[in-house]
């Protein structure tokens, strides 16, 4: 599969990128980089909108993309890694009143960006903790971007969880800050799924998220942010309304009484019987109403049958 650049230098903004070689702009070698024209077409949109100079910061810099841009760019930028001795989740940021801050996250249980460091930094590699861990820390380095910077560029993978047929979704789960410039989608050309062939039903991975948000934070001002994403377990039958089940159960009954309909209730929807105290009466009433709406018509007392 190939789809070519849809703007190959820097430039042209649109909600989809795609940049097939990656370019002169960082350690090629370093695992999970992305294109230095990502980070050039941001800035110049930046420029477009009246910052001259955006002044940038990437505190997981990583093969040192940005670097490498913002000094072919002439920017003032700032730059620092766990891999330079930087825990963005504890540490201090190096500076406030940045322009455009770059938070390229590490691709969750994925890559393994720890395995040459000393012991005692490789447990604070954001992609070797839990989930929830790892979405907590993401949403707290989002959060405390916004409280340094005008714009947040935030670029995150979906991450297909081995044998069980779902993702993990970083961009979905962490909280959002300030409000969304635009949420463009970035092909992955890099991306082992987008080379390989697969059989049967697996879909292959072939895009990432990239997030632009704008928090125009100024000493004084207001910060809001959209909470990470919880998760809630919850009654499914209970958004399934009576007449719905109902109708369900009588599609496969060969007499539909108010006690057959009642026993497929209590086998297919059994929520439903726990929260009403007169179950027999809302099935007969329920039926009264699908007869009245003409799905069911009455053989004889006591007796539908399906209105044909
Ligand atoms: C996806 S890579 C960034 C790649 C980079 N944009 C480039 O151009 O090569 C994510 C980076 O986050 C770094 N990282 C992981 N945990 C970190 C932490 N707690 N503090 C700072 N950097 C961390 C990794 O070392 C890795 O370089």
């Amino acid at each position: 599969m190939q789809i070519k650049g849809l703007n190959e230098e820097f430039g042209d903004l649109t909600t989809l990128i795609s940049v097939p070689d990656r370019g002169p702009f960082g350690d090629s070698r370093y695992r999970g980089n992305y294109a230095g024209s990502v980070l050039g077409k941001l800035i110049f949109h930046l420029q477009k909108i009246g910052i001259k100079e955006p002044y940038v910061y990437d505190p997981m810099e990583g093969g040192k993309t940005s670097r490498d841009v913002c000094g072919y760019m002439n920017l003032p930028y700032v730059g620092a890694d766990i891999h330079a001795g930087f825990d963005v989740v504890n540490d201090d940021f190096h500076d406030t009143g940045f322009d455009l801050t770059m938070l390229h996250y590490p691709y969750w249980n994925m890559i393994d960006y720890a395995s040459d460091l000393p012991k005692h930094m490789q447990q604070l590699d954001m992609s070797r903790m839990s989930w929830k861990q790892f979405i907590a820390a993401v949403s707290h380095v989002n959060i405390k971007a916004a409280a340094h910077s005008r714009y947040v560029a935030v670029l995150v993978g979906d991450m297909v969880v081995k044998g069980k047929g779902y993702i993990r979704s970083i961009q979905r789960e962490m909280a959002w800050i300030g409000v969304p410039v635009r949420h463009f989608t970035k092909l992955q050309h890099n991306a082992m799924s987008f080379r390989k062939s697969y059989r049967g039903s697996f879909i292959p991975v072939v895009t990432e998220h990239l997030l632009l948000f704008k928090t125009d934070y100024r000493p004084g001002g207001q910060l809001w942010i959209l909470g990470s994403g919880q998760y809630h377990r919850i009654d499914a039958d209970a958004y399934v309304t009576w007449k719905t089940a109902v109708k369900h159960v009588a599609k496969d009954l060969h007499h539909i009484t108010p006690a057959s309909v009642l026993n497929g209730i209590r086998t297919k929807f059994p929520v439903k019987l726990q929260k009403t105290q007169t179950p027999d009466a809302t099935v007969r009433r329920t039926l009264q109403e699908l007869e009245a709406e003409g799905f069911l018509n009455r053989a004889v007392r006591g007796v539908y049958e399906l209105a044909s």
